[in-house]
């Protein structure tokens, strides 16, 4: 039996069914892009809601970032790490996924709470940082090169990343920063260039008006910072901007107490409500990140915030006892191109600081990392936990549902925890098998060990719940994706489907970055689901159809980013690919070729295509109140036609 379907692009363009001689045509546009392989399987089985030790970092894991999909990098600060470089202690290294070896790099500058993000061209970029550092985190001469480290100040570090071991740091030791920055925000713009906010001038605990840097500016560089009232006005909990490029092409920026759009191209700043409960910037440090973007919510930015600590301005002194201090257990979420104003999510289970919020790629958020009580940073103080100003690491993860109803969005359903606190400076990154790389935690001035909370080199993976079942190993991926543009085909077996070719209507292909950790951010992280429709054939194979980026930059910068196929719930393995030109340069964007109707042919000799047999029943996403109540059975008794209300059971965020 054959079923019509409607046309999902109903955003896009109107819900008429397209016929099929306006398909073929649409077909023969030229390929943009060559085609990858399919995807394999995991090389590993994994303890499932749980963690591993796998490796040893070299050096403590501050910042975190996925070069390739075997290769991760590793930044830490300059401080007395036994291993060794070139004479000197080691704060940079290569870690290689699959075999859970390092491999010391030499980065120059010191690096200590320097940000980055990768541009558009495919290089990463390591931003400011601190100041050249003897032993114990102890300043020396702002000189290149000073003794014992042989670091210097904080600067523009490059580099391409590699699977051949070959690739380095290339720093510019004159750096082409045009003004000192510790604890700046980077985020990639739509032309592959970046913007770097904020900041200040010598470190410290917090931000203060005698050594705040309250301006940005751009790499490749746009000329000499801009002023920005807002840093101004959000003293002291103002460093690590949170900062999101939206898809109105403003920036989204939250610090302190404040929230504010900012028009890069005007300058211009218009103030949007506070956040409520707590503060979220460091050292509040709570978990934060851009729900996924779908064709289900028109691509439109959400942004959730979660955890912190409630402190005001004049409270964020180092003369009290804040490590034993509660954090928030606030949620909250903003979507700023629609409303200024801020909505309540379910709480977390517990309060929680220096957390990380990773997208996996069945659209959920894990959050993991981090403190019950107290904030980031460390000193020598009666009441720090060795140095460590947190106190009481959370080490079980717990996980959020976008599509959940209200009172059901966090859940440890199946989840275990850590054995390995990871406080101030760690991180966490998604890899390409779905499983989550997590390192660093080091609330020391120097490499420490014998303390609670030591310097931690131990590397742990995570592996969602997902993690041991087959994997789709769908054919047709691009390996590179323009904006708007033709659409193209992706193959999925009769296994890739679970063996019920129905699975294909809770199909869907993700595009994500991972983002650079550092600080509880994940700088430049994104999920975005690609817009597509379904022909399911009746020998229990299907072909998804899929629309390229939507044509829109500000939704999805370019630059590198891991494509993934997810099958209800399930995630192939990703693969690397190019978003946009591979330049940094303004994008093509062309007008999205309309996809096919989806169409669904059943065999009906097959007991697992029973129609009455609603395919959603037990699978992964069909939590969501908001998800709709189509059924394959009601849609037999209703004159046999799909309609797009089934794409959005990849996703459910409506
Ligand atoms: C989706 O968003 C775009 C702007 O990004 C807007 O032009 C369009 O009207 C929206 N579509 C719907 C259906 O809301
Ligand atoms: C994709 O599928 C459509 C519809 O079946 C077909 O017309 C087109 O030739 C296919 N494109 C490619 C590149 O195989
Ligand atoms: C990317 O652009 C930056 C800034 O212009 C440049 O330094 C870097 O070498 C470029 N990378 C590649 C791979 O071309
Ligand atoms: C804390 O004490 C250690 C050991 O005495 C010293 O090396 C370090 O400089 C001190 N750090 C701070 C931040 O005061
Ligand atoms: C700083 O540089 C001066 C001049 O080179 C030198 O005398 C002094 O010892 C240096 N101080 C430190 C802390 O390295």
């Amino acid at each position: 039996m054959v079923l019509h379907g409607l046309s999902t692009r109903h955003h896009i363009v109107s819900s008429f069914p397209l016929f099929s001689f306006v398909l073929v045509a649409f077909a023969q546009s030229p390929a943009p892009s060559s085609i990858l392989p399919a995807p394999g399987q995991p090389k590993l089985t994994g303890t499932l809601g749980g963690f591993e030790i796998h490796g040893n970092s070299m050096a403590s894991a501050q910042q975190m970032f996925l070069g390739t999909a075997k290769t991760a990098y590793i930044l830490d600060k300059a401080e007395n790490n036994p291993p060794q470089i070139n004479g000197h202690p080691v704060w940079a290294s290569e870690y290689h996924i699959d075999t859970d070896d390092a491999r010391p790099m030499e980065v120059v500058t010191n690096t200590f709470c320097a940000g980055g993000n990768v541009l558009g061209n495919g290089t990463w970029l390591n931003v400011g940082g601190n100041q050249a550092v003897t032993y114990g985190g102890n300043p020396t001469n702002l000189t290149i090169n000073s003794p014992p480290y042989q670091d210097a100040d904080g600067g523009h570090s490059l580099l391409d990343p590699c699977d051949d071991q070959s690739c380095n740091w290339v720093d510019k030791q004159a750096n082409d920063l045009t003004t000192r920055r510790w604890y700046p925000s980077v985020e990639t713009l739509e032309d592959g260039s970046v913007i770097i906010i904020g900041g200040n001038t010598m470190g410290g605990f917090v931000n203060a008006a005698d050594t705040s840097n309250p301006t940005y500016e751009f790499f490749p560089t746009r000329g000499d910072p801009i002023h920005s009232p807002l840093l101004d006005r959000t003293l002291p909990a103002n460093l690590f901007p949170h900062t999101f490029l939206l898809p109105s092409g403003k920036l989204f920026l939250q610090l302190n107490w404040a929230t504010s759009l900012l028009d890069y191209r005007t300058n211009a700043e218009t103030p949007l409500d506070d956040i409520p409960d707590a503060v979220r910037t460091y050292p509040a440090s709570a978990g934060v990140a851009m729900l996924p973007m779908t064709p289900g919510n028109n691509w439109t930015a959400t942004i959730l915030f979660c955890g912190g600590t409630n402190l005001e301005p004049d409270q964020w002194v180092d003369n009290w006892n804040m490590a034993t201090y509660p954090t928030s257990t606030s949620c909250v979420t903003i979507t700023p191109d629609v409303s200024g104003s801020y909505t309540h999510e379910d709480p977390l289970p517990e309060g929680r600081s220096i957390t990380n919020a990773i997208m996996l790629p069945n659209s959920k958020l894990l959050l993991l990392n981090g403190a019950n009580t107290g904030v980031s940073g460390y000193g020598n103080k009666s009441w720090s936990i060795g140095q460590s100003y947190a106190d009481h690491p959370v080490l079980t993860p717990v996980v959020f549902d976008p599509s959940a109803p209200s009172g059901q969005k966090w859940s440890r359903e199946g989840l275990s925890a850590s054995t390995v606190p990871r406080l101030y400076h760690s991180s966490a990154i998604l890899l390409v098998d779905g499983s989550v790389l997590v390192a660093g935690s080091n609330p020391n001035a120097d490499y420490t060990t014998g303390v609670p909370y030591p310097t931690e080199f131990r590397v742990e993976r995570f592996y969602p719940p997902y993690y041991n079942q087959r994997r789709p190993e769908p054919q047709g991926l691009l390996a590179s994706y323009s904006y708007g543009g033709p659409y193209f085909n992706v193959s999925l077996s009769k296994d890739d489907l679970f063996g019920d070719v129905r699975n294909v209507v809770n199909a869907c292909v993700v595009i994500i970055r991972p983002g650079f950790s550092t600080h509880a951010l994940n700088m430049g992280q994104r999920f975005v689901q690609l817009d597509s429709t379904y022909s399911a054939n009746a020998d229990g194979s299907a072909v998804l159809y899929v629309s390229q980026v939507p044509p829109n930059p500000a939704i999805l910068v370019p630059g590198p980013a891991y494509v993934y196929v997810v099958v209800n719930g399930v995630p192939s393995i990703g693969q690397q690919v190019m978003i946009g030109s591979g330049k940094i340069e303004t994008q093509q964007v062309l007008p999205p070729i309309p996809l096919p109707s989806s169409s669904m042919l059943l065999d009906k000799s097959d007991p697992n295509t029973d129609p009455s047999n609603d395919p959603s029943n037990g699978k992964h996403h069909t939590k969501s109140a908001a998800r709709p109540s189509f059924s394959i059975s009601r849609l037999h008794r209703l004159s046999l036609l799909l309609t797009h209300s089934l794409l959005f059971f990849c996703l459910f965020v409506q």
